[in-house]
């Protein structure tokens, strides 16, 4: 099955202006698949509709959003409307604080576990019932290495990847008998617009090493029928940076859905 009659025809790309999200969304439409595309700011996402529209033909529609609002999810699907959506991204997801947890308001920690958490699990929860009643799809949940563990000034970011993994190492166990592919993907530090904003804020230097978003994008979308997860830079079956390899969470995964089979085994419809 080619990429636009497995994922397509809509795909929607949360975070979508710049930086990672904007990759997707050109090799995306590049596939000839039609393309949503989610943000804050309105400018950046109607220039880059207008430029897909006329590179790959494709139709595109725009919503600025903030996906950290308690409601992002139900204003997303209701702008989606009948639109057959056959890929879903949540690549919005870094953390703009750059703070310990104490010094900055709750409402900042409270917006990003909205944005990065409830958000996702709604859109999953709606796009995924959808994609497992046609029998095909994907759900890709850009994530970051730091889901393997807090450290200082990142505890909330981090709890936040740690759900998406988990979160999406269950809905591949759950959905790929139904043709539906989930992807967690841990990216390390990129090359993307956000980045650099931090990296000012905080007068902290360059990264010696960072990846190329595109590069990152295409692997992501390379990697999305192999899940449940992509250490980026890593074999799938090398622990690396990650501690543990994709291969050995697939395994688990595979292992824990075997010892509760019996335990969650359809009921018999009564006689
Ligand atoms: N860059 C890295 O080094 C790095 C490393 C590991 C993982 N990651 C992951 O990669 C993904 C992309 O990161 P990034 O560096 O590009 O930063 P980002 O802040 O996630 O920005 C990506 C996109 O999300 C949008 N966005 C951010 N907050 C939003 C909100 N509340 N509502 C709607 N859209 C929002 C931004 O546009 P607007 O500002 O217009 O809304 C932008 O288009 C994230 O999931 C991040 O966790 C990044």
């Amino acid at each position: 099955m080619d990429f636009a009659t497995r994922y397509g025809p809509w795909a929607v790309i949360a975070g979508a202006s710049e930086g990672t999200g904007r990759e997707y969304v050109r090799q995306i439409a590049a596939q000839e698949v039609n393309c949503v595309l989610v943000a804050r700011r309105e400018g950046p996402l109607l220039e880059l509709a207008e430029e897909i529209r006329a590179e790959f033909a494709v139709e595109c529609l725009v919503v600025p959003l903030d996906l950290a609002r308690p409601d992002a999810a139900d204003q997303l699907i209701a702008a989606i409307g009948d639109h057959e959506v056959g890929l879903y991204i949540a690549n919005a997801g870094a953390d703009p604080n750059g703070s310990e947890f104490l010094d900055a308001p709750v409402e900042a920690w409270v917006g990003l576990a909205t944005r990065n958490v409830l958000t996702t699990l709604r859109c999953c929860h709606h796009f995924g019932a959808a994609m497992k009643a046609r029998g095909q799809g994907g759900m890709l949940l850009v994530g970051s290495g730091a889901c393997y563990g807090g450290s200082p000034h990142l505890g909330t970011y981090a709890g936040s990847k740690a759900f998406e993994m988990c979160f999406a190492e269950g809905l591949w166990g759950e959905l790929q008998s139904h043709g539906v592919d989930v992807l967690y993907f841990a990216m390390a530090t990129t090359d993307t617009p956000e980045l650099r904003r931090l990296l000012a804020h905080l007068g902290a230097p360059e990264p010696a090493v960072v990846a190329d978003p595109a590069e990152v994008a295409r692997v992501g979308l390379e990697r999305l029928p192999h899940g449940p997860i992509h250490n980026w830079g890593l074999a799938d079956d090398d622990p690396g940076w990650a501690g543990s390899s994709a291969a050995q969470r697939r395994a688990r995964v595979q292992m824990l859905a075997q010892a509760t089979a019996a335990m969650f085994k359809p009921k018999e419809p009564a006689a």
